[in-house]
């Protein structure tokens, strides 16, 4: 007599203790996750349908999902894409992988630029495009631009945008160079910032971002330094600098902001934990 197939929930179960095993965080929700996508389900729909007999190529297929993250590899690449506020971005090893804080920084640019009809707003270290596209998405009347030194990044970057149907012009340069002076209302940035000596002790999920995404020099703040003092120039004057960075980083990017700029202050994420950095050209 042949053996009963395994079933769903019996699958799910193996996939958890296997990545378990292998210390993964949250084996459960990844398991979930994984079976989600190799069987064109939702997550929800994956726990609904545990009683559900797998056939062998199901089975083979998911298991070569769950491989892939136990070695490391990050859910949001192995699933294709990540939501960012109201937008699907597609999330490979081209660029950093969008983060759920780095959502605030498009509400601090909205915020402070509702009162601008068709506001200039760039960002600088486009990535993938979450943080351009939703700007531009959010409020069609901005007139937003993307750059990153990164062509790999800008490459996805356009795709997204391409298939988002959003408007974003792209630019390959190394922070705010070429941008004509006084010319942006706002000018947005979630730049690398992690210091030198952190990378190796980075997760192996984090390492998986390209470096060009975390490296921020020996204190971290090489990219923000020259940040501040280039948009100081580009910036129209009561423009604004908004910022991402370091957990331990809010004194010390306040205070590169100089008699250049007024109204600075450090806005904490949701854990509560400085993140990032709100100025205002003097
Ligand atoms: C932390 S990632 C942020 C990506 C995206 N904005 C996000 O929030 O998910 C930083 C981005 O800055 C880019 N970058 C690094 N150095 C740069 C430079 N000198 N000029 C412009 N972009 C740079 C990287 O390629 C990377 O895409």
């Amino acid at each position: 007599m042949s053996e009963a197939a395994p079933t769903l929930g019996e699958i799910q179960k193996r996939s958890e203790e296997f990545l378990a095993r292998k210390g993964v965080e949250n084996p459960r929700g990844n398991a979930r996750r994984l079976l989600a996508k190799g069987l064109g389900l939702t997550p929800m729909q994956v726990v609904l349908q545990f009683d559900r007999p797998l056939l062998e190529p199901e089975i083979a297929a998911l298991r070569a999902l769950v491989v892939r993250r136990s070695q490391g590899e990050p859910l949001q690449h192995i699933e294709g894409s990540v939501a960012f506020r109201h937008l699907e971005i597609f999330s490979d090893a081209r660029a950093l992988v969008p983060r759920p804080e780095t959502e605030i920084l498009v509400d601090l640019a909205l915020e402070r630029l509702a009162g601008v009809p068709k506001a200039r707003v760039h960002e600088v270290g486009v990535g993938t495009g979450c943080v351009a596209l939703s700007l531009r998405h959010e409020r069609a009347d901005l007139v937003v631009t993307g750059s990153d030194i990164s062509p790999s990044a800008l490459e996805l970057a356009a795709e997204n945008a391409k298939r988002l149907g959003i408007w974003l012009p792209l630019t390959q340069t190394d922070l705010l160079e070429g941008i004509a002076p006084s010319s942006l209302d706002a000018v947005v940035s979630n730049p690398p910032y992690i210091a030198h000596a952190d990378l190796a002790g980075l997760s192996v999920e984090v390492k998986a971002d390209p470096v060009l995404a975390l490296d921020g020099g020996p204190d971290g703040l090489d990219l923000i330094r020259r940040l501040v003092e280039q948009a100081h120039a580009v910036l129209v004057a009561d423009g604004w600098l908004l910022v991402e960075h370091g957990f331990d980083q809010g004194e010390r990017t306040r205070a590169l902001c100089g008699e250049g700029f007024k109204e600075v202050r450090t806005v904490q994420d949701l854990s509560g934990t400085d993140r990032f950095l709100v100025a205002r050209k003097a």
